[in-house]
């Protein structure tokens, strides 16, 4: 196989066979020119604005039991909160403060914030004039629905693995078919949508992630955050092997060529593996980064995996550090919300 003709190929048609993402996942020796290649398509779509959302960890309680996760209900060990509403619309603000045009409110599955409770706050945020992306897991249309009303703008849900025996095993008590029903759901409710998966599962194998981008490109996703599993002490997965960065970086890149438009964030997971490594992967394709907007001991324990970064920092400083670092790769911090650029899809 001419790996130089391959990755030729997905940088001018943005189109792959199952079989040759898998060739290239596998090859170690092209991944330099495959990030490349994803860099330059990254600045043809995208330009070099990095979008930063700020994040808020809001509850880290959850109704679910995911084998790989921390934060799941059989997990005696994490210490749970959540955060009232005063200490959510406070984050929020601060991070209006900071510059951020979008709060991304991520939690558990957390029954207490009913669709009352949370429009409220949906409506406050909003009345900051930020752009307001939920990621708090499966709901009904109905629910969604009202959220959209109460004025978010955007939705994260990763697939996790599109493998439908992987994922139910790996999910106890949670279906793909419900899976795929949330993500077509929000796109018919007019969201911005974005999906994901966990690369390095246990029993996940190339051929399984080939499908996973392919999966991504057939429903237009338009955003796609990804992370290497890593393994968790306090859940039934802690013997596994994880993801390893190299992988996943080269899956950012894959992301990028195959998915020209979408926003595409270097994710915190990954930096756990390598200390640089969400300046890689805004190398490699990548043009969002989510920054911590939770305030002290909150950090610690929204504890999905262990190593997570920035666990003692504020979220002042996240945010001189992670600009500092941007800006001296020569790409600029962006001034506006970030929505999903279409303008180029003639390209
Ligand atoms: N390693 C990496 N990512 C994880 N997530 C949950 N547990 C882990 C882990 N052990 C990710 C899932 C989920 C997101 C909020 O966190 O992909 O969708
Ligand atoms: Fe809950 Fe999400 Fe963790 Fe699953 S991955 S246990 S739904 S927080
Ligand atoms: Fe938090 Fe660098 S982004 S310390």
């Amino acid at each position: 196989m001419d790996y130089h003709e391959l990755i030729n190929k997905a940088e001018q048609t943005h189109k792959l066979a199952g079989s040759e993402i898998v060739a290239l996942l596998k090859n170690e020796e092209y991944q330099e020119e495959l990030a490349q290649a994803a860099d330059r398509v990254r600045h043809v779509f995208v330009g070099d604005e990095v979008h930063l959302r700020g994040l808020i960890e809001f509850s880290n309680i959850c109704k679910q039991n995911c084998l790989y996760c921390g934060l799941r209900r059989d997990n005696k060990k994490v210490e749970r909160y959540r955060l009232s509403e005063a200490e959510i619309l406070d984050f929020a603000a601060k991070a209006k403060s900071y510059g951020y045009k979008t709060v991304v409110m991520q939690s558990g599955e957390d029954m207490h914030f009913s669709v009352d409770i949370l429009s409220r706050v949906l409506r406050k945020i909003k009345k900051m004039d930020l752009a307001i992306t939920l990621s708090i897991g499966e709901k009904t249309y109905e629910e969604y629905k009202a959220y959209k009303e109460a004025g978010a703008d955007r939705y994260l849900i990763r697939i996790e693995t599109t493998d439908r025996e992987l994922y139910e095993a790996l999910n106890p008590g949670m279906s793909f078919e419900n899976r795929l029903r949330c993500l077509s759901d929000l796109k018919r409710l007019g969201y911005e949508v974005g999906t994901g998966s966990l690369v390095g599962l246990p029993n996940q194998p190339i051929e399984s992630l080939a499908r996973d981008l392919l999966f991504f490109q057939e429903i237009d996703a338009d955003m796609v955050g990804i992370g290497p599993f890593i393994p968790n002490g306090d859940t039934p997965l802690h013997n596994a092997k994880g993801g390893s960065f190299l992988l996943a970086r080269s899956f950012v890149a894959l992301l990028r060529l195959l998915l020209p438009e979408a926003n595409i964030p270097a994710t915190t997971a990954m930096e756990t593996l390598d200390r640089n490594a969400r300046i890689i992967a805004l190398q490699s394709g990548a043009n969002v980064v989510m920054p911590n907007v939770t305030e002290g001991d909150y950090r610690r324990k929204y504890a999905l995996y262990p190593g997570k970064i920035c666990i003692s920092d504020t979220p002042a400083h996240c945010r001189g550090c992670i600009s500092g670092k941007i800006m001296a790769i020569g790409r600029k911090i962006s001034e506006h919300k970030g929505f999903r650029c279409h303008a180029n899809s003639n390209k």
